[in-house]
């Protein structure tokens, strides 16, 4: 099946990306908010960007133009109806998003394609809402921050999945310029079910006191390659969303490599999120020279 026409709902961080980078490759784009105020920053935020890609020379202005001129907002669902794949964006909450997909497989032809961008709840139980024949269409579609910026796309298959639906979101991902990689519903798919114990040991060995904050992350940036350390990485995914995805990646797995370490959890309580709370394993006071937090 040919994707001509794509939705996107949620306008926040990543839905914007992704409505940008789809309508940047050609696709009609509508998206989705559940109010004007949040469209409108959303869709500031994509021209912005879009702003910032003509003056470095990467889009042409005549692009620009093309590329808006491709993009509708609306704050009504079923401006949707006629999208040939829908993509789910909004907050991470399954109950939030299995009421909208209801609303979705009611309101859609029977071939609309479903996914979710999910990054840590199970495709399979997120579909389990919908129409048999709409589960073997319903795929997680697993973007990186920043969208624009990030090559990797995660085309997350089930059990009942369809094989040229699956054949067409991985063709999607590839024209809107990602790099696909393929894997089935398990939580964290490929890349969380390997950075999440990496980035807790690192929490873990600073706890039992293997060295600072600052040489860990200069032994893993110098020893291994890595731009940047376990701690500047985890300020920048968010302590919350790390302690969020790994209480559900331990919930899975039952295995003590996935278990949040005590520190972790302190400092969510503490509101030590990271750079959006000006404070994580360092402090952002002076965001261009960050200072590492005295935590013990
Ligand atoms: N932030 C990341 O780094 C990241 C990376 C990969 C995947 N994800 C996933 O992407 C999804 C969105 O995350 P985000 O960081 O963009 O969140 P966000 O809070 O920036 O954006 C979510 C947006 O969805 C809107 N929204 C909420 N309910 C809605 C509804 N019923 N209809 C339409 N819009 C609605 C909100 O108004 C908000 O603007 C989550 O499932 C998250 O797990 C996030």
């Amino acid at each position: 099946m040919e994707i001509k026409k794509v939705g996107v709902i949620g306008c926040g961080l990543m839905g914007a990306g992704i409505a940008q980078v789809s309508a940047v490759a050609g696709y009609q784009v509508v998206a989705c908010e559940v109010e004007q105020r949040f469209l409108d920053k959303g869709m500031a935020n994509i021209t912005g960007s879009l702003a910032k890609l003509v003056e470095k020379g990467k889009l042409s202005d005549e692009d620009r133009t093309a590329t808006l001129s491709r993009l509708k907002g609306s704050t009504d669902l079923n401006d949707l109806a006629d999208c040939n794949l829908i993509i789910e964006a909004i907050i991470e909450n399954k109950k939030i998003k299995q009421e909208t997909y209801i609303k979705l497989d009611q309101m859609c032809p029977p071939d609309t394609i479903l996914a979710s961008n999910t990054s840590s709840l199970s495709i399979t139980e997120l579909m389990a809402a919908l129409s048999p024949s709409r589960q073997q269409r319903f795929f997680g579609l697993h973007f990186f921050n920043p969208v624009p910026l990030m090559k990797l796309l995660e085309a997350v298959r089930t059990i009942l999945s369809d094989e040229g639906a699956y054949a067409s979101v991985c063709e999607f991902g590839k024209k809107i310029g990602k790099a696909v990689v393929q894997t089935r519903d398990s939580s964290g798919f490929i890349v969380n079910r390997l950075l999440v114990p990496y980035l807790l040991d690192a929490i873990r060995g600073f706890e039992e006191g293997i060295g600072s904050i600052e040489d860990i992350d200069k032994g893993m940036m110098l020893g291994c390659g890595y731009p940047m350390g376990p701690f500047t990485l985890l300020d920048f995914v968010g302590l919350d969303t790390t302690y969020y995805i790994s209480e559900i990646m331990f919930e899975e797995f039952r295995e003590k490599r996935f278990a949040s370490p005590a520190l972790l959890k302190r400092m969510v309580l503490a509101g030590m999120l990271g750079r959006k709370s000006g404070r994580g394993f360092y402090d952002y006071s002076d965001p261009k020279n960050p200072k590492p937090m005295k935590l013990n």
